[in-house]
């Protein structure tokens, strides 16, 4: 798919105030600093579209990017932040899962994991929570310049095998990486795939 517009629309903490096009959309969630922003940016050829930092909780709020006139991506806040307040990290939880539960448009979500890390109870509990919803997701390996090529093999097949532990059927799940952009068409090509159905 080739991305001939991609803007910022509108950023929020309240799930009534995405917009209102029932335009198809896809979210991407995750840990702070496993770089859902940086995917986005890299995703769309554009260098600042999302902000990014090397600190984690750099983004607060429900950001939504019109791409192509005709279908939302959506940057939300990391979950597992330690340096927030606990009252802070409940406000987040709460719109966080107020929109995955009540946004009619979303089609899927992306739940990123960084390629480098063994499977960690905040996102194995965050995918549990997703398909008790019964919200549809794949998973994108982030940060895969990180790694040589065998190392990336075997970390997803190790991830891979985990979560047959829990699940009977893998959800997708995509390699990437912002800095050396990898994986741009195949996790576009999945988005152009399930926007048309
Ligand atoms: P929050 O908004 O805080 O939840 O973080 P985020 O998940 O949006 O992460 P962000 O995109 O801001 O990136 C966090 C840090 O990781 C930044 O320093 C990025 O430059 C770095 N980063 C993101 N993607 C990659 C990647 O593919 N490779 C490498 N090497 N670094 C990356
Ligand atoms: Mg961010």
């Amino acid at each position: 798919m080739k991305i001939k517009s991609a803007e910022f629309v509108v950023s929020n903490s309240v799930v009534e105030k995405c917009p209102q096009q029932p335009l198809p959309e896809y979210a991407f969630i995750g840990r702070s600093n496993v770089g859902k922003s940086s995917l986005i940016n890299m995703l769309t050829d554009r260098k600042s579209l999302a902000k990014t930092s090397g600190r984690p909780g750099k983004t607060q709020l429900i950001n939504h990017f019109l791409i192509n006139d005709n279908w939302f991506l959506v940057d939300l806040p990391g979950y597992g932040y330690a340096r927030v307040s606990k009252s802070t990290k409940k406000t987040f939880q709460k719109f966080i899962t107020n929109y995955f539960e009540q946004r009619q448009q979303l089609v899927s979500a992306f739940v990123l994991i960084d390629i480098r890390h063994k499977p960690q109870p905040v996102d194995l509990e965050f995918m549990q929570y997703l398909g008790e919803k019964e919200i549809p997701f794949s998973i994108i390996f982030t940060k895969a310049d990180k790694l040589k090529p065998k190392a990336i093999e075997r970390h997803v097949e190790e991830y891979c095998n985990h979560l047959l532990r829990f699940w009977e059927e893998l959800p997708p799940h995509f390699v990437t990486s912002s800095s050396k952009k990898i994986g741009q068409d195949e996790v576009l090509g999945f988005i152009a795939e399930t926007n048309e159905e």
